[in-house]
């Protein structure tokens, strides 16, 4: 049989953009994305570096143009220079790009780079280093800066920032992340935290924080255009004037963004998850096992789960109706 190669949904999406989490694991225990005692999965539940390239391979033959590595922490895993070799060469695929938290990046960036991979997010909550560590309760700002700076010297075209901002623990440092990225001419986004997981260190409807909020922040010291550019993804982009950078905002919170979601998450354990506030998921896994390397049998199966991906996702920082975290959802 021959399949298709797009994929479109109930709704008229088109996917073209996948994000694979390689693991659940994490050097940082970020407060809003884990609980204190995280569990996590034994080794033989995560998905080989053989079937995750299949299942790449598979998204990219069904018309998936870009791929992004998370985790977790995907710098964790140990074949992952591996992974991105053989995945950024996939024919058809456009672009490679990861998110990481940056503590591996000092070592990581140049054999990243040298690997195919494209483009970088890194995390950055906090600029002062208490905080920093107790935001991520063991990290060390140190590492993550000279992580940065690595990012940039190993040439990888846009380093973009990812800040996650909570009312009461970082909300102060707005424009303190701003003039960081804007000064080593960086893009950075600004992320409203989401109810994905139960936590205990704080309710999350107490550290809701609107992007119209961080905005308006920003106005006093940067003046932010209309940028037309679209990424693809779910942040709107501001182009600061006179200056290369761009400021984006994330708000899965105050904005819905639904209408045009382009994009899927696989688990670290191989489930396909259809949307990031529900969970609705069908579990390519078991179709990896059963038949291995049967590519065709796993687009049968990733066509089908399409059918299922919800029209859009209501959250509320009063009720966690996701209980899954991030660091299993794959950010
Ligand atoms: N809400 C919003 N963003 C989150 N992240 C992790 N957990 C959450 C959450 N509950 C972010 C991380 C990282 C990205 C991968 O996802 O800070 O920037
Ligand atoms: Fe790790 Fe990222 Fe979660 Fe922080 S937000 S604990 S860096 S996966």
């Amino acid at each position: 049989m021959t399949v298709k190669t797009s994929l479109v949904d109930p709704f008229g999406r088109t996917v073209d953009y996948l994000r694979l989490s390689v693991t659940d694991r994490c050097n940082l225990r970020c407060v809003y994305c884990m609980a204190e005692d995280m569990t996590f999965l034994p080794r033989a539940q995560l998905l080989t570096l053989e079937e995750l390239r299949d299942t790449a391979a598979a998204f990219v033959d069904l018309g998936v143009r870009k791929i992004r590595l998370t985790g977790g922490e995907p710098l964790i895993r140990r074949d992952i220079l591996k992974l991105v070799e053989v995945v950024a060469s996939l024919p058809g695929l456009d672009e490679l790009t990861m998110t990481s938290n940056g503590v591996l990046l000092p070592k990581m960036a140049q054999p990243l780079k040298d690997a195919g991979l494209a483009r970088l997010n890194i995390s950055i909550d906090s600029l002062r280093a208490e905080r920093f560590k107790s935001l991520t309760r063991i990290g060390g700002l140190a590492q993550v800066l000279a992580g940065i700076r690595a990012a940039a010297d190993a040439g990888f075209a846009k380093v973009k920032l990812n800040a996650v901002i909570l009312a009461g623990f970082n909300d102060d440092e707005v424009l303190d992340l701003a003039r960081f990225a804007v000064d080593r001419g960086l893009d950075i986004s600004f992320i409203e935290e989401m109810p994905l997981g139960e936590i205990s260190s704080h309710s999350r409807n107490s550290t809701q924080v609107s992007s119209a909020q961080i905005r308006q922040q920003l106005a006093s010291e940067f003046t932010l255009l209309d940028s037309a550019e679209s990424t693809g993804g779910p942040s709107r982009y501001l182009q600061v004037a006179h200056s290369p950078s761009k400021i984006g905002f994330i708000s899965p919170m105050t904005n819905n963004f639904c209408d045009t979601c382009n994009r899927v998450r696989l688990t670290a354990q191989g489930r396909l998850l259809l949307c990031l506030g529900n969970e609705h998921s069908v579990d390519l896994r078991a179709v990896l096992r059963r038949y291995p390397g049967d590519i065709e049998r796993l687009k049968r199966h990733i066509i089908f789960a399409i059918e299922k991906k919800p029209e859009r996702h209501y959250f509320d920082p009063d009720r966690t109706d996701i209980v899954r975290f991030m660091n299993m959802t794959g950010g």
